[in-house]
């Protein structure tokens, strides 16, 4: 993977919701390939974030991709509302989603992209049958529901594993890593195969600014003179 070509995926949740429009602005200024929306139920995961109406606020602002992480009970229910707020993609969870196959179809049928989820404890071998029909797939590199917790490297062999997988089977998928993602952890992720990364704290905590950060971020990716 040529590490240039990573793309970097800014996660609002860690924002200052005070600023967030000026963040965003910031950040497409700064580089940031699309954002990256949580959204939590405080039922498939343990904590609740933001709706469909920061979406709608944000895609009046911005025209970068707004990548919508579902974590919530019934993605099936809140699709079309999301659809409508002016989101680009999407990223479902696998685990428990009895029907995952019609959830990916009814992002297709919007015209949306359309990725799987999976979380560390999740086997990579789900993705085998749902491959060729999406165009991302996320790996969480923490248990979902928090930002700040610590890169589990415990998930690299996964990521390698699956990198193969969408080479042999759908090479034009994108293999995104969710968690834990900063100077440290990100040169391991894309070396295991990763070509975009999702930073929250990494990029909202730096008390250097957004733009700093995000230019630290490319620079530890860059491969050494
Ligand atoms: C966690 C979320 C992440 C989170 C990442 O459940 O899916 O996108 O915002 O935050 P950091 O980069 O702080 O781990
Ligand atoms: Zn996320």
């Amino acid at each position: 993977m040529d590490r240039r070509s990573v793309k970097l995926a800014p996660s609002i949740l860690a924002a200052d919701f005070a600023h967030l429009g000026a963040q965003v602005e910031e950040l497409a200024r700064a580089g940031a390939d699309r954002i990256h929306v949580d959204v939590m139920d405080g039922h498939f995961v343990p904590n609740i974030s933001m709706g469909a109406p920061i979406v709608r606020s944000l895609r009046k602002l911005t025209a970068l991709p707004l990548e919508i992480h579902f974590m919530i009970s019934d993605p099936d229910f809140f699709l079309d509302e999301f659809v409508e707020a002016g989101s680009d993609s999407f990223l479902v969870h696998g685990e428990g989603n009895n029907n995952l196959h019609r959830t990916l179809q009814r992002i297709k049928a919007s015209s949306k992209r359309a990725g799987v989820v999976i979380n560390p404890a999740t086997p990579a071998s789900v993705l085998e049958e749902v491959l060729p029909q999406i165009d991302q797939v996320l790996v969480m590199t923490v248990d979902p529901g928090f930002g700040g917790q610590h890169f589990l490297n415990v998930t690299m062999p996964k990521v390698r594993r699956v990198r193969k997988m969408i080479d042999a089977l759908n090479p034009a998928c994108e293999l995104e890593l969710d968690g834990g993602v900063n100077l440290e952890t990100a040169p391991f992720g894309v070396a295991a195969g990763a070509d975009v990364l999702v930073a929250g704290t990494a990029v909202f905590a730096d008390n250097q600014g957004v733009t700093a950060a995000m230019n630290k971020l490319r620079c530890c990716l860059e491969p050494a003179a």
